[in-house]
């Protein structure tokens, strides 16, 4: 069985930012998903259709789930990501004084996916946009 589901993220569109990933923790509990991978995964999910709602300009959440594995790939062509290494640092974050008084801008997105996932991978280019991609295995143990 493999699933391929994309969705589309606007630009700060804080009344939609939310339902990509809804809909994909509702894709993932149709099928037969341990819940905490679903968990893990709607945690991921949500911090990035976030980021690119706040960040990425607006872009893409293709998800894709076979038997070993559910895959999220995340993509925008906003300003990418000048230092990924810092933007990965917990409390680090540019958002702007609006999203801080929505209670966002606590620069913990990008640590907590790194957490939930199994394995993540980003690429980022100034100028291009950013591709992050994040994966979660089913059928084994996760560390
Ligand atoms: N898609 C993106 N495009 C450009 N910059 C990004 C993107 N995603 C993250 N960043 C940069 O990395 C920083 C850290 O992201 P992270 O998600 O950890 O925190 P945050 O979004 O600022 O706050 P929080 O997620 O806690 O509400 C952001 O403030 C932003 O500077
Ligand atoms: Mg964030």
């Amino acid at each position: 069985m493999t699933l391929t589901k994309e969705y589309r993220i606007k630009a700060g569109d804080f009344e939609k930012a939310g339902d990509a990933s809804l809909q994909i923790k509702t894709t993932l509990k149709s099928l037969d998903i341990y819940p905490d991978i679903i968990r893990r995964a709607a945690i991921c999910a949500y911090e990035s259709e976030m980021n690119i709602v706040m960040h990425g300009g607006g872009g893409t959440i293709t998800l894709t789930v076979d038997d070993s594995g559910i895959v999220l790939e995340v993509r925008d062509e906003g300003p990418g990501i000048e230092d990924v290494n810092l933007a990965f640092q917990e409390g680090y974050s540019t958002a702007l004084m609006e999203h801080r008084e929505m209670g966002f801008g606590a620069g913990m997105g990008l640590p907590n996916i790194k957490k939930s996932s199994d394995f993540y991978e980003i690429n980022s280019k100034l100028g291009k946009g950013t591709n992050l991609t994040i994966f979660f295995w089913q059928n084994r143990e996760s560390g």
